[in-house]
């Protein structure tokens, strides 16, 4: 059974003081979630020490927002898989939204830092999701077939088992507008539906897809009820503690519950 994961993607906000008040916080709201839901903290680079020393011995794992696919060299300001480990990430976020449409990231320059990342020993969290115009003209799901075998390209099946795909369609991220549970369903269904195809079903099975985008304490239960959602990546929820432990909380409250809230396996798929 896929353990649920809730991802919290601090962007570029917080400072030293309260990003690693903020940790602090967490490490004891999330410390009974232990076991039943995995907890990931994803602050900007500068604070990741801080963070991780914050949360050191709880329940809270700690990640980053993005990584270089480079070993090492003359890369001026960016950040290699090594560095991410050496001050304890054991995950990273690839081809969010704002660096894919803000930053102009390809899903060529994905798929080499997914690799690298995988490589390196990161479990990758790769995002994918649609345009509002691309809803509009019915292409989500080829937008996601697209952005799934650029972003997975030349990753066999054994190196990928670390793999958390996120879904989260472009515009409900930060716009309050969240996905409806049909909407996110159906989206991760056909994710899934997608890895099954591309490797196997026993490696689609066992892979977590989360959603993001505008999630908050009062959704979080009835998204992540749906059959095919594993979690949740939450941006603006996920930066006062009293808005992520809730999340937190729903989550645990579904794996406590099991299978008489939520059903598991491909039961979403067609
Ligand atoms: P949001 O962001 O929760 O603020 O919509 C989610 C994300 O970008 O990962």
């Amino acid at each position: 059974m896929r353990r649920f994961l809730v991802a919290g993607n601090w962007k570029m906000n917080t400072d030293l003081v309260s990003g690693t008040t903020l940790a602090t916080a967490l490490a004891v709201g999330a410390s009974e979630s232990h076991g039943e839901v995995e907890v990931l903290v994803c602050p900007p680079y500068p604070y990741l020490i801080a963070v991780g020393t914050a949360t050191k011995n709880s329940a809270v794992l700690l990640g980053a927002q993005d990584v270089y696919f480079e070993a090492s060299g003359a890369f001026t300001g960016e950040v290699s898989v090594s560095m991410l480990r050496d001050v304890g990430c054991s995950h990273v976020i690839l081809g969010h939204s704002e660096r894919r449409h803000l930053m102009g990231e390809s899903d060529e320059v994905v798929n080499k830092k997914v690799r690298a990342g995988i490589c390196g020993g990161l479990a990758v969290i790769l995002c994918v999701g649609e345009l509002l115009s691309e809803r509009e003209a019915g292409q989500t799901e080829s937008v996601l077939d697209r952005q799934m075998s650029g972003g997975l390209n030349g990753l066999p099946a054994e190196e990928a088992m670390d793999l958390v795909i996120a879904y989260e369609p472009v515009w409900a991220i930060g716009t309050g507008v969240t996905a409806s549970p049909d909407q996110a369903e159906s989206a991760h269904a056909h994710i899934r539906k997608w890895l099954a195809k591309r490797y196997n079903s026993a490696f689609s099975d066992q892979i977590r897809i989360l959603y993001g985008g505008s999630v908050k304490p009062d959704n979080a239960q009835i998204l992540m009820q749906q059959p095919n959602v594993d979690g949740a990546l939450v941006g603006g929820a996920c930066l006062k503690a009293e808005n992520f432990v809730p999340i937190i909380d729903a989550a645990k409250m579904l794996a406590l519950a099991g299978s008489g809230l939520r059903q598991t396996g491909l039961s979403g798929l067609s």
